[in-house]
């Protein structure tokens, strides 16, 4: 059972990291690096918000909050587009920050009283939200031209030559996919139930495809040559004019760097690509003679052990990540070259399959058989029917404390702002 001091630990974590993100003066949080975007001032506010309401006010916004409905309702995310939300008369950073701590202030009070057997769903779910924002706030800081306001992260271990480029087998037959509220209580609606699936025999990277593999796509003319594209990948391919992965620079004097949170530098061969949408990654793989794996063979990959024929908790075991088995927490600002983390490996031997870079999938996001909304019922459920692809596996800017090998985001195919890449597979 998850402890209330367990539960203190991931809020506090959460929170400074959010404050670290938002230690900028008021102009520069009020901005908008881009319209894909909210002002990091609209994220703040908002995390108080949802804190409130599913921590305080047991997810009914009926009950009276702390903000002025009309106030309140500029912090919905279905009402307000995020290129809408740098109009909005948003509470002053001083006021949110003010909001954002008397709110936590109340939750923790809220916390002493929980039942000691009582798994804290609501306090995880919340702990998620937070997290998830700080990665949406890097996303838009890595958008922001001009000088670096953050800087360009923490040490990571060395790669392993060799890696890039190979695969592991994973044999067919039945694993256990998904999860349930015993065995993950914190697991969110989306990644329930458990149920078992038959999946055929495949290979799958043993890493992520690396920027190396993806230089020779792009010298070999793999984004003007139709055939490796399917029709909507080649027609917004034309229309948004794409020829490398964003922030890869492409003028004469910058050719062979991008631009990482304001930093110019060299691209790392050997650093699993990032920032390119669906399409590409598709076509990526065309061009490989490979495919993208469907989100239930990732699953199988990372989490099945079939030798105890039952799930491992993490792709390594069971226990808790670390810096030596994953790439997670955000402070390295980018993935880690390919072969960072043996001691990470699946039971199959694929790595780094959590942290480093969010992995697109073939499989549009649909329910699992027996699918129930959380309390939260707007999280995954308005998205089902939608044109959103499933992403895998979590990036370097996700918290260790949110992720499981059941994890499951998405994103419009065109979307490469995320800390996204890929992974190959291959039919046997
Ligand atoms: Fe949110």
């Amino acid at each position: 059972m998850t402890s209330r001091e367990t539960i203190a630990r991931e809020l506090t974590k959460a929170r400074e990291r959010t404050l670290r993100l938002v230690a900028f003066d008021d102009a520069e949080l009020g901005r908008q690096y881009s319209p894909l975007m909210s002002p990091l001032l609209w994220d703040l506010a908002h995390i108080g918000q949802q804190e409130e309401l599913w921590l305080l006010r047991d997810g009914d916004p009926r009950r009276p909050g702390m903000l002025a409905p009309d106030v309140e309702r500029l912090y919905d995310a279905f009402v307000n587009s995020r290129a809408s939300r740098v109009d909005l008369p948003l509470l002053p950073p001083s006021d949110a920050r003010a909001y954002c701590g008397t709110v936590r202030e109340k939750v923790l009070d809220t916390l002493d009283a929980l039942p000691d057997d009582d798994p804290g769903f609501n306090f995880a779910l919340v702990i998620s939200h937070e997290n998830q924002h700080d990665e949406t706030m890097l996303q838009a800081l890595n958008l922001r031209a001009g000088p670096p306001l953050l800087d360009s992260g923490a040490a990571l271990p060395a790669g392993r030559p060799g890696v890039a480029g190979t695969s592991v087998l994973v044999p067919g037959g039945e694993f256990v996919l998904g999860v349930d509220a015993v065995t993950e209580p914190h697991s969110l609606d989306n990644e329930r139930p458990a149920h078992v699936v038959d999946v055929p025999a495949f290979r799958i990277g043993r890493v992520p495809v690396t920027n190396a593999e993806w230089r020779e796509f792009v010298d070999d003319g793999g984004y003007d040559e139709r055939r490796w594209w399917s029709d909507r990948g080649w027609a917004h391919r034309t229309e948004a004019d794409l020829s490398a992965p964003q922030f890869w620079n492409l003028s004469v004097d910058l050719v062979g760097t991008r631009t990482r949170f304001g930093h110019v530098e060299q691209i790392p061969p050997d650093e699993p690509v990032q920032h390119v949408t669906y399409f590409e990654a598709e076509a990526y793989a065309a061009w490989a003679g490979a495919r993208l794996p469907t989100e239930v063979e990732w699953e199988k990959a990372c989490a099945w052990d079939p030798a105890l024929g039952a799930r491992r908790r993490y792709p390594w075991g069971s226990s808790e990540p670390t810096a030596a088995l994953a790439n997670l927490g955000g402070d390295a600002r980018r993935p880690a070259p390919v072969g960072a983390y043996p001691a990470g490996a699946s039971a199959y031997g694929a790595e780094q399959m959590l942290g480093d870079v969010w992995e697109w999938t073939s499989s549009p996001l649909r329910p699992w058989p027996g699918f129930t909304p959380m309390i939260y019922d707007r999280y995954t459920q308005p998205f089902f029917d939608g044109d959103y692809q499933v992403l895998r596996g979590g990036s370097w800017a996700v918290a260790a404390g949110i992720l499981r090998p059941s994890f499951r985001n998405w994103d419009h195919p065109v979307r490469r702002q995320i800390f996204a890449g890929v992974r190959l597979a291959w039919d046997t």
